[in-house]
C-alpha cells in the first residue's frame, strides 16, 4: 500500500508511526510533512492547495490512499477534488467539513438535531451582538465563527469584555474573514472531554475518550494553546457515558449532515462539556483528529489505520461499536520559549537515541537544518508521548523523556493527565480490583 499522509505537524508524524506500524511494508509520503515524517517515508513539497499538483502527484507516485490530517485543506475541498478523481481519500468533503469551519453552521446542525449544546446566537451585524450582549448573563463566550487556529475562542467574565470581543471580531477585523460571522453562546462549567469517532457516514466507531490540556501552565492555568498534552484513557467516561455519545450527539449529527445533502465520511471529533448533571453537552466539532490526542491515542489503538483504509475505499464494516484502548498513554507537547504569542525558532534541538523505554517522539514544529542539525521550527516542538499499564506509569514515563530531550527555551508541563493520575485514578483503579 503506498499513503499519503496530508499535513505536517505532531498529528500527522503519528498517523505515519502508525500507518507503519499497521502496515510495515507500506510507503508513506507525507506533504508536507516533517522531519519526523521524513524518518518514516518520503516528504513531498507540493502545495496542497493546488490540487491539479496533489492530483498529479497521486497519479505519478501511485498512491492508494490520502489521509488529510488538518482542517484547513478539507475546509478547502481538498477531499472532494481527490475524490472526484477517483482517489481513495480519508477525511471529509467541503460541506461537511463546515461542521469545523463555520461555527454557526455547527450550531444549525446542533439546534436542528437536537443535539445537546450552549445556547446561543449568531450574528453578522455588530449592533445587533451589542444589543443581545447587553441583555446576557455573564460569563458568556464569543466565538469567531470561521477557522481560527484554536484562537478564535474567548470566555468573557463580562458583558463589557464580550462587547469588545464581539467590536473586535466584526468591526476591527481580528480574526479576518473568520471573524466576520460570531457565535454568543452561554458559559457551560464542568469536565471537558475528546470523543472521536470513525465513520462512513452511516457506521460509526467510536475511539476511547481523551482528555486535553490546552492551557499554557502547570494546574489549567494560563493562556489557551493549540493543547499542551493529552491522555487516554479517561476513567469518567464510562461506557455508559460514552454510549450516550454515540447516541445523543455522532449518531443525531451525521444523520442531520446526511439530510443537508452533506454526509460526513472521516473522523468527527466532539468537544464535550459534562456538565453538572452529567448531560455531555458539545462545545465544538472538529473534522479531523485532534492534536495531540492524535500523538495519545494512535499509539494504543493496533490496527486504526486499517480502518481508515476501509472507510477510504467504501469497504468499512467495523465490527465492534467502540475500540478500546491496549494501555494508557500520556502525550506531553514540548512547545519553544514564547509559545503561544511568539514562539522563538532556530535552537537546536537534541532528542537522545532510545530516549526512554516506553516512549515515542513525535515532531511537529522541527526540521533538520542543511547540516541535518534538528531546530525548533514552529511553537509546538515535539510531543513525547509516555506508554504504560496506567496513566500515572504513562505520565512518568513521558515526564522522563521530556526531561532528557534537550533545546533552548523549552516549555512544558509536568502535569498531563493530572485528574487521573490524583484521587479518581486511585479509584477508578480500585474499582477494577
Ligand atoms: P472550542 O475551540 O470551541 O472548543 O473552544 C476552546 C475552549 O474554549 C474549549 O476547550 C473550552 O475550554 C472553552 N469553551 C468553548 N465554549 C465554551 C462554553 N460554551 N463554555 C465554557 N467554555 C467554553
Ligand atoms: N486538541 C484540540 C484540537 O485538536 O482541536
Amino acid at each position: 500500500m503506498r499513503v499519503l499522509v496530508v499535513g505536517g505537524g505532531g498529528r500527522e508524524h503519528a498517523l505515519c508511526w502508525a500507518l507503519k506500524r499497521d502496515a510495515p511494508d507500506a510507503t508513506v509520503f507525507a506533504a508536507p510533512g516533517n522531519s519526523g515524517t521524513a524518518q518514516l517515508g518520503t516528504n513531498l513539497t507540493i502545495d496542497v492547495v493546488e490540487v491539479g499538483k496533489v492530483v498529479e502527484a497521486l497519479k505519478q507516485l501511485r498512491i492508494d490512499l490520502t489521509i488529510v490530517g488538518p482542517e484547513a485543506p478539507l475546509a478547502a475541498g481538498l477531499a472532494d477534488h481527490l475524490r472526484a478523481a477517483g482517489h481513495a481519500v480519508f477525511g471529509p468533503n467541503r460541506a461537511a467539513a463546515r461542521i469545523e469551519s463555520s461555527k454557526a453552521f455547527a450550531k444549525e446542525v446542533m439546534r436542528r438535531a437536537g443535539i445537546p449544546t450552549a445556547a446561543s446566537q449568531t450574528f453578522h451585524a455588530l449592533d445587533a451582538a451589542l444589543a443581545h450582549i447587553r441583555g446576557h448573563v455573564e460569563p458568556l463566550v464569543v466565538k469567531a465563527s470561521g477557522l481560527a487556529a484554536g484562537k478564535g475562542v474567548v470566555v468573557c467574565t463580562t458583558r463589557e469584555e464580550a462587547g469588545r470581543t464581539a467590536r473586535a471580531m466584526l468591526a476591527e477585523g481580528s480574526f479576518g474573514e473568520a471573524g466576520r460571522e460570531i457565535v454568543v453562546e452561554d458559559f457551560l462549567q464542568g469536565e471537558e472531554l475528546s470523543v472521536l469517532a470513525l465513520t462512513d457516514g452511516e457506521r460509526l466507531l467510536l475511539l476511547p475518550a481523551a482528555q486535553d490540556h490546552k492551557r499554557l501552565g502547570e494546574g489549567d492555568a494560563g493562556p489557551n494553546t493549540g493543547g499542551m498534552g493529552a491522555y487516554c484513557p479517561v476513567s469518567i467516561a464510562t461506557d455508559g457515558l460514552l454510549e450516550r455519545v454515540r447516541r445523543d450527539v455522532f449518531a443525531p449529527a451525521l444523520r442531520e449532515l446526511a439530510a443537508q445533502g452533506a454526509p460526513y465520511q472521516g473522523v468527527l471529533y466532539a468537544g464535550l462539556m459534562l456538565t453538572a448533571d452529567g448531560t455531555p453537552c458539545v462545545l465544538e466539532f472538529n473534522c479531523r483528529f485532534g492534536d495531540p490526542e492524535a500523538q495519545a491515542l494512535l499509539p494504543v489503538l493496533p490496527g486504526l489505520t486499517q480502518h481508515l483504509a476501509a472507510i477510504a475505499a467504501g469497504s468499512w464494516r467495523p465490527a465492534a461499536k467502540a475500540l478500546d484502548a491496549t494501555r494508557a498513554a500520556v502525550a506531553t507537547v514540548l512547545a519553544a520559549a514564547g509559545y503561544p504569542d511568539k514562539p522563538e525558532l532556530g535552537a537546536a534541538i537534541i532528542v537522545p537515541r532510545d530516549v526512554e523505554p516506553g516512549t515515542l517522539v513525535f515532531h511537529a514544529g522541527a526540521a533538520r537544518d542543511t547540516n541535518g542539525t534538528l531546530r525548533v521550527h514552529g511553537g509546538r516542538v515535539l510531543t513525547a508521548t509516555g506508554l504504560g499499564d496506567t496513566v500515572a506509569e504513562a505520565a512518568r514515563r513521558s515526564a522522563a523523556a521530556c526531561e532528557l530531550i534537550a533545546f533552548p527555551g523549552k516549555t512544558y508541563r509536568r502535569d498531563i493527565g493530572w485528574r487521573e493520575i490524583g484521587e479518581r485514578g486511585r479509584g477508578a483503579r480500585a474499582a477494577r480490583g
